[in-house]
C-alpha cells in the first residue's frame, strides 16, 4: 500500500537539524504564532485553491468531452492533446501516432507459445498513449476476432455517465448492467452517451466517433465543481475497499478517506492494475487477500464460477485452457499499481503523478503535465525534483534496472519454453490426466508469475527487486514443472529417476 507521508527531501538540501535547534530555543508564545501563521496560511490556500479558477464554460458530470474543459484549463488541456504523439523510449511504448504499435512477441518471441489457445496469441502489443485507448481496443483482434464484455470499457471509455444512465442513477448498478452485454451492444450504450473524441484523427476516428464515446477525460480524475482529485472507477472502488478492509480498515471510501498525495496514485489505479473481466462475473479487482502475486493468486484459487449444469459448487476460477497442456491458467494484465506498491518510491510515498505527471512552473502558477508518458523522456521534471545527481545517470540507473529485469524474463521465457516441450512430451508417452495434474499445477504458478512481470509495463523499475523476486520463483516453479514431466517419461527416454 502508498504510505501516508510524503516523500522526504534529501538530507543535503535540508537543514533539520539547524530548524530543530531554532524550534528549540524558540518560546511557547512564539510556537504559537507560528502555528497561526501556518494555519491562516493553509485557510488561504484552501480559499485560492477554491476560487482560482475563472470559469468561461459551465462543465458537469456529463461533460466527457475534454474541449469545453479545455476552455476553462487551457494549460492541462494542452498537455492532455499531446498524449497521441508518439513516445518511445528502449523499453517503453513503442506506439507510433500512425500505425498500431508493435507485438510484444517482436521482443519477447515466447509470449505467443505462452498464450496458445488464448486471445492473447493472436493479437497482444505494446501500449501507447491515452488518446488511442478507445480507437485501439476496438481494432484489437481480440476484440474483432473474439467475443469480449462489455465490461472491456470501463477502463478505455468516459463511461461513467453511461453507467448512470442504465442505472437510472444508480452508478454502481448501471456499471453490472453493462457488463452483462456484449462488447458491440455496450459499445453502442457508450456512444449514445459520450460526445466525440477530437484528439485523433483520420484511420483511428472511425464513424461510429462521429456520434460520441471518448477516452479517459477530465471528468474521470476531477470533480466538475471543486477539481479535486477523485475516483470514479466501480471496479476501482470495491477493489480498494477490499484491500482496506483486508489491513483493518472496513467500509473505506476513497473519495472521503484518501490524502491528496495518495489520490494522485489512485486516480491511476482506477486502470492500471491486474483485474478479471470474463462473461462469467462482474468486473473486478482480486485484492481481498493483498497486493503482492501471491496474495492475488491465492485470491484467485479461492475464487469460484457460478455451479454449471448440476455442479455442487463452481470450477476453480482460471482465465484460459492452455492448448498444449491444458493448464487452467491465468492471464496477468498491467499490475502497475500492484508492483508499484511493493517499491521504494510507493514506501517513501511517491505518487504515480510525480513521476509521470510532473509539475512545471508556469509564472506564478504551477501546472501538472497531463501528458502522461515515459518519465524517461522528462527526467529533469520527473526525477531530478528528488534525485541530485545528472540526467544521463538517473537514465542510466532506470535503463540498468530494466536491462537487468529483461535478461530474467528471457530466461524465465525459456524456461517456461522447456517446461511446455516435456509436458507435451509425457502426454503424447501416453501420461494420464491425474499423473500429469501435479506438473499442470506448477504450470499455472510458474506462468502466473512470469506474466505478471511481463505484463507489468514499467521492465522492472517500479520495484526492482520484487520483481527479480517473483521471476526467480517463476524460473523455479518452470524447472520443478519440467522435472515432474520428465519422470513421466520412460526409463528410455533418458529421464532423470
Ligand atoms: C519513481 C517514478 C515512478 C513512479 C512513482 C511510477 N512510475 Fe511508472 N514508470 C517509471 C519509469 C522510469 C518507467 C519506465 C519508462 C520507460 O521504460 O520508458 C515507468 C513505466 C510506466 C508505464 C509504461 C510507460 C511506457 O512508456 O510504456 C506505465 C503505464 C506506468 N509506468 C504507470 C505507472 C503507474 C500507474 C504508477 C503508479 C501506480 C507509476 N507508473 C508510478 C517511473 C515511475
Ligand atoms: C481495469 C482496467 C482495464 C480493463 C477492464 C480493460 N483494460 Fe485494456 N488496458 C488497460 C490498460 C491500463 C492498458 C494499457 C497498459 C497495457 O497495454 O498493458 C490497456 C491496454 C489495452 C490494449 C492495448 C495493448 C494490447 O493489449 O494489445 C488493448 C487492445 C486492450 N487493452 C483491450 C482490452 C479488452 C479487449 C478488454 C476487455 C476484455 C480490456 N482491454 C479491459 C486497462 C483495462
Ligand atoms: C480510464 C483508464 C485509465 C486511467 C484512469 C489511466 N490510464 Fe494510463 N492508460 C490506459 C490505457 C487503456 C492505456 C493504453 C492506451 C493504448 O495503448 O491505446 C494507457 C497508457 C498509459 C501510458 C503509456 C503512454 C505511452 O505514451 O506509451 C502511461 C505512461 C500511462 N497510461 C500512465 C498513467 C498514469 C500515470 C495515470 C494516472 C495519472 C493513468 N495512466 C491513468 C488507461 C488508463
Ligand atoms: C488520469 C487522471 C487525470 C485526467 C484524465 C485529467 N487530470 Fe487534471 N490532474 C490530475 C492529477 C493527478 C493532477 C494533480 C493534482 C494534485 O496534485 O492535487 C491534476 C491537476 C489538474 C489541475 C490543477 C492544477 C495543476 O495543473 O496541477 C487542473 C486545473 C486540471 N488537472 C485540469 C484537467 C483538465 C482540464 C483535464 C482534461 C483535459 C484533466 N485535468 C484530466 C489527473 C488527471
Ligand atoms: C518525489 C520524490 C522522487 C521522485 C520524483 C523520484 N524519486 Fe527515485 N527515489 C526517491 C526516494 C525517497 C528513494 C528512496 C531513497 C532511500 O530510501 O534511500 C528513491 C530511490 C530511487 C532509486 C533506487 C531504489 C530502487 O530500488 O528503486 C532509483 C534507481 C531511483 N529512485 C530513480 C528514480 C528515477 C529514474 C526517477 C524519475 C523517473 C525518480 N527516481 C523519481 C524519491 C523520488
Amino acid at each position: 500500500m502508498t504510505t501516508t507521508e510524503t516523500p522526504a527531501p534529501s538530507p543535503e538540501k535540508d537543514p533539520a537539524g539547524k530548524r530543530r535547534f531554532v524550534l528549540a530555543v524558540a518560546g511557547a508564545a512564539l510556537l504559537t504564532a507560528l502555528v497561526t501563521a501556518l494555519l491562516t496560511n493553509i485557510f488561504q490556500h484552501k480559499q485560492e485553491a477554491k476560487n482560482s479558477y475563472i470559469r468561461f464554460v459551465n462543465v458537469t458530470e456529463e461533460t466527457t468531452d475534454p474541449a469545453p474543459w479545455g476552455v476553462n484549463w487551457p494549460r492541462e488541456f494542452d498537455t492532455y492533446k499531446l498524449t497521441s504523439r508518439p513516445s518511445r523510449t528502449r523499453f517503453g511504448g513503442h506506439g507510433g501516432s500512425e500505425a498500431l504499435p508493435r507485438e510484444k512477441a517482436d521482443q519477447s518471441p515466447w509470449l505467443q507459445r505462452a498464450f496458445a489457445g488464448y486471445a492473447f496469441a493472436i493479437d497482444y502489443r505494446d501500449r501507447r498513449g491515452h488518446a488511442y485507448m478507445l480507437a485501439d481496443q476496438e481494432m484489437t483482434r481480440r476484440v474483432t476476432e473474439r467475443s469480449q464484455p462489455g465490461s472491456c470499457l470501463h477502463c478505455h471509455s468516459s463511461v461513467i455517465p453511461t453507467y448512470r444512465r442504465l442505472g437510472e442513477g444508480d452508478v454502481m448498478k448501471g456499471f453490472e448492467a453493462l457488463g452483462r452485454l456484449s462488447y458491440a451492444q455496450a459499445h453502442a450504450e457508450v456512444v449514445k452517451t459520450g460526445s466525440m473524441n477530437p484528439l485523433i484523427e483520420g484511420a483511428a476516428q472511425t464513424a461510429r466517433h462521429a456520434d460520441g464515446a471518448h477516452p479517459v477525460s477530465c471528468v474521470d480524475c476531477h470533480d466538475p465543481a471543486t477539481m479535486q482529485l477523485r475516483v470514479t472507477r466501480p471496479g476501482f472502488i470495491r477493489g480498494i475497499a477490499a484491500l482496506m478492509a483486508h489491513l483493518g480498515k472496513p467500509d473505506y471510501e476513497p473519495n472521503r478517506d484518501a490524502t491528496r498525495q495518495e489520490m494522485r496514485t489512485f486516480v491511476c489505479a482506477q486502470c492500471h492494475v491486474e483485474y478479471y473481466c470474463g462473461p462469467k462475473t462482474t468486473l473486478f479487482f482480486p485484492w481481498t487477500n493483498g497486493l503482492k502475486v501471491e496474495e492475488i493468486e491465492a485470491t484467485y484459487d479461492a475464487t469460484r464460477f457460478p455451479p454449471e449444469g448440476g455442479e455442487k459448487e463452481g470450477h476453480r476460477f482460471y482465465d484460459w485452457k492452455h492448448a498444449e497442456t491444458g493448464a487452467e491458467l491465468l492471464k496477468a494484465q498491467h499490475p502497475e499499481f500492484e508492483l508499484y506498491s511493493q517499491g521504494v518510491h510507493a514506501r517513501a510515498g511517491v505518487a504515480c503523478a510525480d513521476c509521470h505527471m510532473p509539475y512545471e512552473r508556469q509564472g506564478a502558477t504551477k501546472v501538472s503535465d497531463h501528458w502522461v508518458r515515459s518519465p524517461l523522456l522528462n527526467v529533469a521534471r520527473a526525477c531530478q525534483p528528488c534525485h541530485a545527481v545528472s540526467e544521463d545517470e538517473l537514465r542510466l540507473r532506470a535503463e540498468t534496472i530494466q536491462s537487468r529485469n529483461f535478461a530474467l524474463l528471457e530466461r524465465g521465457g525459456a524456461a517456461l519454453l522447456e517446461m511446455l516441450g516435456a509436458i507435451k512430451d509425457a502426454k503424447a508417452a501416453g501420461a494420464k490426466e491425474e499423473q500429469l495434474a501435479p506438473a499442470l499445477e506448477l504450470h499455472r504458478k510458474a506462468q502466473w508469475r512470469l506474466d505478471f512481470i511481463a505484463a507489468e509495463n514499467s521492465m522492472g523499475f517500479h520495484a526492482p527487486q520484487e520483481s527479480a523476486r517473483v521471476l526467480a520463483e517463476a524460473i523455479d516453479y518452470a524447472r520443478q514443472a519440467e522435472i515432474t514431466a520428465l519422470k513421466l517419461l520412460p526409463k528410455a527416454a533418458g529421464a532423470p529417476k
